[in-house]
């Protein structure tokens, strides 16, 4: 089952299904009482940073600095749903609670595929072409049979049971990703618009911190970790076309739907390498990027795990390389503003959403060895974190 393929997708419920869901489930009909928050989860009005490089305004150093990007910040450190607030425990009461949770992912799920095609975003027909086309037969070139996956991998996780170690879940990946740009950037005329939004974004703030505090602007070597199906890898492959792309992921099937996908496209002066392994403990040489984005990943990975991929990051970047980190920002006022029952039914479906959020980013980075950290959000609900292993 798949509620939320990325960090946003239960958010795609409207008021409207939220009355839907809170009649199909009397323990839900009390949540608002139950849960003091405020807010009504709508967005604020989205407004891209002006010109390429406008939103970075920071002089080289090795401190943190963070600065909006043009959007709006929230004034809590973080969502009162989140980490170990009085609120956040209520929540997770609830969501333990399996005949609610129960009903919180059939629901949901229904909901999510019914908003995504309103917002003409064909998911049936999306999913539906991966499922009937020959991408089982990628997954023999791709498996790596000696991996052993870390513990939190096998959790339920997005409503899926086997998490992301099926076909469904990678098959619904794609637009997952779409219906989740358009719920972050909603001023954006279509979901592919939005997407381009915030993945410009996103690339803009990488590009601009190369060219602050890397010696040469030349990247040959990239590494997507976290890859996913593809998205983020092809986007990083368009923007940087003279350097050798790599996708990494836990996810067998995943990877197949990214390698399929490949081979269906323009052809590439370096065609993207796809690597099955844990991002933890990739089994790659030392030193051997110039860049590394992950993105949308930490908040799916408990507090050992953000702290190890971290580490293992710094260990395969060159001296001057760059690290950039994209996933939801606690700042963000839309994420600070959620209502009830939407942060409620997206806390089921992110066991480790507590963790990510309780994790300080900047010292993570810090202790890892990472200079020259930098926060901006790029898009209402996300930051991108840019940082250098020093020379
Ligand atoms: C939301 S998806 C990433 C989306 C993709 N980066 C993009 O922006 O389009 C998160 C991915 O992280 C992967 N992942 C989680 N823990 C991992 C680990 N320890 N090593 C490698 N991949 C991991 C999952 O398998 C999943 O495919």
């Amino acid at each position: 089952m798949y509620l939320c393929g990325f960090p946003c997708m239960v958010w795609e419920l409207h008021s409207a299904h939220i009355t839907q869901l809170m009649a199909m489930s009397s323990p839900l009909q009390n949540l608002p009482t139950l849960i003091s928050a405020r807010g009504n989860g709508t967005t604020t009005a989205a407004r891209p940073p002006r010109g390429r490089h406008g939103a970075v305004q920071a002089a080289a150093s090795d401190t943190s600095t963070a600065v909006s990007g043009g959007y709006e910040e929230g004034k809590l450190a973080r969502p009162k749903w989140a980490g170990e607030t009085p609120l956040s425990r209520t929540v997770q009461a609830l969501i333990s609670f399996r005949p609610l949770y129960s009903v919180l992912k059939l629901v949901a799920r229904r909901v999510l595929i019914s908003t995504a095609e309103k917002n003409n975003i064909p998911w049936k027909e999306m999913t539906k072409e991966v499922l009937e086309s020959e991408v089982y037969g990628e997954v023999d070139s791709i498996q790596n049979q000696s991996i052993v996956y870390p513990d939190y991998y096998f959790k339920p996780f997005h409503a899926y049971d086997e998490g992301n170690l099926s076909w469904l879940a990678a098959a619904e990946a794609e637009p997952a990703m779409l219906s989740m740009a358009k719920r972050a950037v909603p001023d954006a005329s279509s979901a592919y618009e939005a997407n381009q939004i915030m993945r410009g974004n996103w690339l803009d703030a990488i590009e601009q911190h190369i060219m602050q505090y890397s010696q040469t602007s030349m990247i040959h070597n990239i590494l997507d970790l976290g890859c996913a199906v593809g998205v983020s890898t092809r986007y990083l492959a368009d923007k940087f076309p003279e350097a050798e792309v790599t996708g990494l992921d836990l996810s067998p099937y995943f990877l197949a739907v990214a390698q399929q996908k490949e081979k269906t496209g323009v052809p590439r002066k370096f065609p993207i390498r796809w690597i099955h392994a844990d991002g933890e403990n990739t089994g790659l040489p030392s030193k051997s990027f110039d860049l590394i984005s992950i993105a949308f990943v930490l908040h799916e990975c408990p507090t050992t795990g953000i702290v190890n991929i971290v580490r293992e990051a710094f260990r395969l970047l060159r001296p001057g390389g760059t690290l950039a980190l994209h996933d939801s920002s606690m700042k963000s006022k839309v994420l600070q503003e959620l209502s009830p029952v939407l942060f409620t039914v997206f806390k089921s479906t992110e066991p480790f959403l507590d963790e990510f959020y309780l994790t300080d980013m900047d010292e993570t980075l810090r202790e890892a060895g990472f200079v020259n950290i930098k926060t901006i959000l790029t898009d209402p609900r996300h930051a991108t974190i840019t940082a250098t292993v020093p020379l």
